[in-house]
């Protein structure tokens, strides 16, 4: 794994200041754990708008604040303060290619919200220009560094539950149809798929690898956006992954994987569970808690400061080429849903 070279500054154990880029709801609960996280600095927000600019700058205390004014975007004049360490990316998926590329070329780490892109060929990109530059890039799939899934994957790799052979997972809610909302905004890249369906993915992912072969069931909208789909995942000898994604109606919310000699149920959320339900090979089922202060996003956050102080381009745990091949694992299902998003337009390859 490649080092942090001439670009961004790695802080060497001292203080990262970061710069938060959009102010919406997301951006808001990350805050708040990252006010928690030691050796973090809130440094700088910008905004689009100088009120929200403001507002949010005033509520969680950074120092500094930039909006969009007739000399450039506020995203722009954040990347372009050399006191900005590191960059977490909170704007709807269909802005995140421009916004992380601006980000990088001005020479910052980025820590950047799920769906990394809209598209494979948009991520292969992101990640080639992180390379060039010798900065840190990490999609933040912070179901990825929770202590639970942590956890589950360690008695899964140990065997504790035999060889997986199936994964059941869902993640939904009836969502208020509103066309203004990036939920349902194709110009934002809305729809289950992306914005859900990356959920149950990591969890059958992280259980099963990538799978050889997937099949897509959904509907889309009068606006072209899926409302709801069903991914079933095919691996060799017959094990598989079945995984639903729903805007329209709420589920149980968890992931089941099941294996010849056990299997472990998540609590729900499946994106943050606080608990495993572990059964073994005799029936009996143990419950596993985890408990924390913060809402989870805090591991994610100290995996990105761990990784820029050590000098690392990518997180082990959340690769590079994994956020690249779970991107065409959501372009083929976009493919087979007949999805379409602007951002594909300008794809140079898949
Ligand atoms: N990890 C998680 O659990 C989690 C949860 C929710 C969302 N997310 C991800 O985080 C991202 C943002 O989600 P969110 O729920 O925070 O969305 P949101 O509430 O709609 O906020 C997005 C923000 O992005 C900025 N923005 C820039 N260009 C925009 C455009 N063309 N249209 C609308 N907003 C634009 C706006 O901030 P300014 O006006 O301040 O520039 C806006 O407030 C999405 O990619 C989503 O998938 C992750």
């Amino acid at each position: 794994m490649a080092g942090t070279g001439s670009g961004g500054r790695a802080a060497d154990g001292q203080t990262l200041r970061w710069g938060i880029v959009a102010t919406g709801r997301i951006a808001h609960r990350v805050t708040r754990d990252l006010a928690r996280l030691e050796g973090a600095e809130l440094y700088a927000v910008s905004s689009r708008s100088e009120g929200s600019a403001r507002a949010f700058a005033e509520e969680h205390g950074f120092a500094a604040s930039y909006h969009d004014n007739p000399s450039g975007s506020g995203y722009q004049q954040l990347f372009e303060d050399p006191r900005v360490d590191v960059v977490y990316v909170a704007t709807p998926h269909a802005q995140h290619f421009e916004v992380v590329r601006a980000a990088l070329e001005a020479g910052k780490h980025v820590l950047c919200e799920k769906p990394f892109t809209i598209n494979a060929s948009e991520a292969r990109e992101l990640v080639q220009l992180a390379g060039e530059r010798s900065l840190f890039l990490m999609e933040a799939v912070w179901t990825r560094f929770l202590p639970a899934t942590r956890r589950a994957l360690e008695i899964i790799r140990s065997g504790g539950i035999g060889t997986v052979r199936w994964v059941q997972a869902d993640l939904g809610f009836p969502a208020a149809y509103d066309p203004a909302d990036r939920l349902w905004d194709p110009a934002a890249g809305g729809g289950a798929l992306l914005d859900l369906a990356v959920y149950p993915l990591t969890w059958a992912v992280a259980a099963l690898g990538f799978p050889a072969g997937l099949r897509a069931q959904g509907h889309l909208n009068q606006d072209g956006v899926d409302v709801q789909n069903t991914l079933a995942l095919e691996y060799p000898e017959g094990a598989a992954a079945q995984l639903t994604s729903s805007l329209q109606s709420a589920g149980p919310g968890t992931a089941t994987i099941s294996g010849t000699a056990g299997w472990i149920r998540t609590g729900s959320p499946l994106y943050n569970p606080r608990k495993l339900e572990i059964c073994g090979q005799d029936g009996t089922i143990r419950v596993e808690e985890f408990h924390e202060e913060a809402e989870g996003f805090i591991h994610e956050l100290r995996e990105t400061a761990r990784c820029i102080r050590a000098g690392l381009q990518e997180s082990p745990l959340m690769p590079w080429a994994e956020t690249v091949q779970m991107m065409g694992l959501l372009d083929q299902a976009r493919e087979q849903l007949g999805l379409h998003y602007a951002n594909d337009a300008r794809a140079v390859t898949t």
